[in-house]
């Protein structure tokens, strides 16, 4: 039995995410802000494991005790393999250095890193005593390898999680586990985070003309079209632990 840990899977990919595996017959435990009925009601149609879990990654003493729970809960069932998909994500503040206000920092490196490894880092422990295979999926960005003015933090923390990544991937072949961990970009898809960037100032952000213009061209790449490349990939079972996967590459 599988089961799959989507952060975010109440919109955008991560929504895209949980669907496609629903198709895949894999168990959903879904964690957000809100919750999207859609994907309950598949899954329940489709006869699997779904639960919601309500938390705000923002706020690290809620992701401890969320996820213990669902670790608790999940391991438990002693399943064959977990996925677990660190999706959500915030580009908020956009802004320049010296003109940030402090919260938004704080909470966009809590739900873009912090968050994941505090996560990851559960679940590996959780599968030491047990023969539950994790596969981590740290969702990424281009931004993460390219400075882009106005996302500082956003690229900060993004290149964080791709290293974080390829760290935690070295310990696990060292300590000869089964687990991977890998990140992915998954380009530049119509989701709510693009109309986040669109409603930016030109102030604040340089490109805006040029992510108006991607939209306004059709330039966008669909969410279920990158869901699908990557639930492709990780279902393959020949994922390469620590490497940074690109979405351009999957869909040559
Ligand atoms: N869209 C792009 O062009 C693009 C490009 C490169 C990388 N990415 C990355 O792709 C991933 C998915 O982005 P998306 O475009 O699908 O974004 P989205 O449509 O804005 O969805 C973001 C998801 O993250 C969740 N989330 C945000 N803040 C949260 C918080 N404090 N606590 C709990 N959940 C939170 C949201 O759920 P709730 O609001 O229900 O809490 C939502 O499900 C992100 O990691 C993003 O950085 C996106």
């Amino acid at each position: 039995m599988k089961y799959a840990v989507i952060t975010g899977a109440s919109k955008g990919l991560g929504a895209a995410i949980a669907k496609r595996l629903i198709h895949e017959q894999i168990s959903i435990v879904s964690v957000s802000r809100t919750e999207n009925k859609e994907i309950k009601e598949l899954a329940l149609e489709n006869d699997l494991y779904y639960k919601h879990y309500s938390c705000n990654l923002s706020l690290e003493n809620e992701v401890q005790e969320v996820f213990m729970e669902i670790a608790h809960s999940l391991f438990q069932k002693e399943p064959h393999e977990i996925l677990l998909f660190n999706n959500a994500g915030v580009v908020e503040p956009i802004e320049t250095v010296g003109n940030l206000d402090q919260t938004p920092i704080i909470s966009n490196i809590q739900v873009n890193l912090i968050a994941p490894i505090l996560i990851s880092n559960l679940f590996f422990n959780k599968a030491q005593s047990t023969n539950t295979k994790v596969q981590v999926i740290n969702v990424s960005s281009g931004a993460a390898v390219r400075p882009i003015e106005g996302w500082s933090v956003y690229c900060s923390a993004k290149a964080g999680i791709n290293m974080f990544t390829q760290t935690a991937a070295l310990e696990q072949v060292e300590l000869k586990t089964n687990n991977t961990i890998i990140a992915f970009s998954p380009g530049i898809m119509d989701t709510n985070m693009q109309e986040t960037i669109r409603s930016s100032s030109k102030t604040a952000f340089r490109d805006l003309e040029k992510f108006i213009e991607y939209k306004e061209k059709n330039m966008l790449l669909a969410a279920d079209v990158v869901a699908d490349a990557l639930v492709d990939l990780v279902l393959s079972g020949n994922v390469e632990s620590g490497k940074v996967y690109n979405i351009k590459d999957l869909l040559e």
